[in-house]
């Protein structure tokens, strides 16, 4: 039978949880705190599918040694603008928010910032990235690459990842762009979670392994993810692996290590490309003329079946506005995973309230 969610967290409560989980399982504090906060911003932003639920798989895989928890991450500049990092086989979101810094860095002195990254691991939401960039008030463009999940188009063997693109716009007073979207018709996290919580997904998510439909999400695990309009999909997927895979060092086509199958390093590729938008105009300018295009975008009728039209990134920024005030819900099979982690690591557990924390 399907869970409900009903336990809420406080975020502030949650980012300790994972951050003392983290510590416990050997990685520094600044370390710890970098990758606590990327994982609360996503179930924050309303992607729990890449939030604190993957905690325990990601702890099991640094306590196997399979993830460095101490990485040394080294820069090596190519030319003023363009430089590579060294995952050293790192957590991918302490690795990427480091790359990603330098990128900004690179953009704030030269108008552009282009970081290439090899020996990382998978870096959860790819809106994280983004945001750090609008921090700044940067536009960015985000590429990761990810282990086999989906047949390229035409194909029954899975072979591409279902890696996601990210791009971001800052804006003055609407809400920024963020467009951030894996390949496929969903992420597969979508059916981890699904399989995690009994649920069925819907026709059209993904496919058994002799390549039909199928709604029940275990099954679908076994099988492979269907791509976003056919060979459109297939073919943003390959070009994440050009971006992140091919140019970077890193393992690519079909290579990349599953996290959840495989016992050896991910050799996951990332590469970050930062544009600073005052090169062109006043930054003032460039935030105006965002917002006439968010407002032009609000500003179409809604068509049948819609009550607004929203700009990419708005949904989660709307939801984040929610969670902050009323706490991240968690399932029963999340509740009892952080209370078995906060038993095995020795750590305080986390505090939930079966009712939202505003109520
Ligand atoms: N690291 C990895 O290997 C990996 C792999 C796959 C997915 N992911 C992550 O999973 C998450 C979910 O991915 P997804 O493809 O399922 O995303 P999604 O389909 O939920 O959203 C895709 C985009 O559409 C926008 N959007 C959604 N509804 C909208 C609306 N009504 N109006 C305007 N814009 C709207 C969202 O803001 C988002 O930018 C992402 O954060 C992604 O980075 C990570």
């Amino acid at each position: 039978m399907a869970s409900t969610v009903r336990y809420y967290a406080k975020p502030s409560d949650a980012e300790t949880f994972c951050k003392a989980a983290l510590v416990k399982s050997g990685l520094s504090e600044a370390d710890a705190g970098m990758m606590a906060s990327c994982l609360v911003e996503a179930d924050v932003r309303g992607v729990d599918t890449h939030g604190l639920a993957r905690l325990e798989q990601y702890i099991g895989r640094v306590t196997a040694g399979l993830v460095n928890a101490t990485p040394k991450l080294e820069i090596s500049a190519k030319t003023p603008v363009v430089a590579h990092l060294d995952g050293d086989n790192g957590f991918g979101f302490v690795v990427a928010t480091k790359a990603m810094e330098e990128a900004i860095k690179r953009a704030d002195t030269y108008g552009i910032g282009f970081v290439t990254v090899d020996h990382s691991n998978h870096f959860g939401m790819a809106a994280t990235y983004v945001l750090q960039a609008l921090r700044k008030g940067m536009i960015s463009l985000c590429f990761t690459n990810s282990a086999k999940q989906m047949p390229p188009f035409g194909g029954k063997d899975t072979l591409l990842g279902i890696s996601p693109f990210a791009a971001g716009a800052p804006s003055n007073n609407e809400v920024p762009y963020i467009l951030d979207m894996a390949p496929s018709v969903v992420a597969k996290g979508k059916i981890r979670r699904a399989a995690r919580r009994g649920e069925s997904i819907p026709l059209g998510w993904a496919l058994d392994k002799d390549g039909n439909p199928t709604t029940d999400a275990n099954v679908a695990l076994d099988g492979s993810m269907a791509p976003i309009g056919g060979p459109k999909g297939s073919g943003i997927a390959i070009l994440m692996d050009i971006m992140a895979g091919v140019l970077t060092g890193a393992a690519f086509g079909g290579e990349v290590g599953d996290q959840y199958k495989e016992k050896r390093p991910q050799n996951v590729g990332h590469s970050f490309i930062v544009i600073k938008p005052d090169v062109f105009m006043s930054s003032e300018e460039f935030r105006a003329r965002m917002d006439t295009l968010a407002q032009r975008v609000h500003g179409i009728a809604p068509a049948p079946g819609f009550k607004e039209v929203l700009f990419p990134g708005e949904p989660e920024h709307r939801l984040s506005e929610t969670r902050k005030a009323e706490g991240i819900p968690y399932a029963d099979a999340e509740k009892e995973m952080f209370e078995n982690m906060a038993k095995t690591l020795g750590i305080p557990g986390l505090s939930l309230t079966p009712t939202p924390l505003n109520s």
